[in-house]
């Protein structure tokens, strides 16, 4: 997230800009239903039910990149949310504020052909394919919203990098526990073609219980697949768990504790996996 306080020309007070959806063009719309297809054949016996149930928000009745005001209003009705069209990363403020708001910032351009299964920034895709789907379900939705007022209270607390980490393990690439095995719910993960595979299926990532303290003490990469992936119980065990958590003595507590690397396993951790992390070594520069 970026530091400059001000939103760029264009924009609005919050960072909000128009999606200007009458400027996609017919490439940019095509790609979108590339992705689109190939996701959600993909997804059904991985993903969590409750993201698939809420993909028919996504399944206007015409093909192409989602409309934001069509979005919201389909949202608004499930859940109370919207999505709000931004023209980048914003700051940390803004961000909170907007989730705080039930508010879901979303870039508006899409990735090219050649970025087709690999991109730095979220684009498009990302952000509704992968983070609207489960703003339709209430109690992941007062999750979010949970989540951007404990982040405005996290940024007078100077604790935003702990925070970072529990939206990193749980909304961009959160597993989940159900009777037929593990499912994904995490964005990241399910907006990714190689890495809805990767995190159920291959030996390399540890899968661990999530536990919300190890979990603020765990460092996460952004330049390639997890190392470690953190399985929750349900959405309800972890809205009740972060909610019903006072993070302030918990900021305080884990100051002075050591950072678990990207690989570790502490004697706590439930351990549902113990990867072999041979993905992660042969990638490891030498
Ligand atoms: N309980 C947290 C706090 O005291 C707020 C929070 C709730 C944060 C849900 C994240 C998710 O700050
Ligand atoms: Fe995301």
């Amino acid at each position: 997230m970026v530091e400059e306080l001000e939103p760029p020309a264009g924009a609005a007070a919050d960072w909000t800009i128009s999606q200007a959806w009458g400027r996609y063009s017919a490439a940019e719309h095509a790609m979108w239903d590339t992705l689109f297809a190939r996701q959600s054949a993909m997804l059904p016996d991985r993903v969590v039910p409750e993201f698939m149930a809420g993909l028919d928000i996504l399944r206007i009745n015409r093909p192409g990149i989602p409309n934001f005001e069509e979005l919201s209003d389909r949202l608004m009705r499930a859940t109370g949310w919207q999505v709000v069209a931004v023209p980048g990363l914003v700051p940390d403020r803004v961000f909170f504020e907007h989730l705080a708001n039930r508010r879901f910032v979303a870039g508006r351009f899409i990735r090219t052909p050649d970025q087709i299964d690999y991109l730095q920034e979220p684009d498009i895709f990302h952000d509704v394919f992968g983070h609207v789907p489960l703003l339709a379900n209430p109690v992941f939705a007062d999750y979010m919203q949970a989540y951007g007022q404990g982040g405005l209270r996290a940024a007078d607390l100077g604790a935003i990098e702990r925070l970072a980490r529990l939206y990193w393990y749980t909304v961009e690439f959160g597993l989940i526990r159900r009777p037929e095995g593990l499912r994904l719910y995490g964005a990241g993960i399910v907006s990714s073609y190689g890495e809805s595979v990767f995190a159920l299926d291959d030996p390399s990532p540890h899968r661990l219980g999530f536990d919300l303290r190890r979990l603020m003490r765990t460092r996460y990469r952004i330049d390639d697949y997890q190392q470690s992936y953190f399985v929750i119980d349900s959405f309800e065990d972890l809205l009740r768990q972060t909610v019903e958590t006072d993070f302030a003595p918990l900021y305080a507590q884990l100051a002075g504790q050591p950072d678990f690397a990207t690989d570790a396993i502490a004697d706590t951790d439930i351990i549902y996996t113990q990867g072999t992390q041979a993905y992660a070594r042969a990638r490891a520069p030498e």
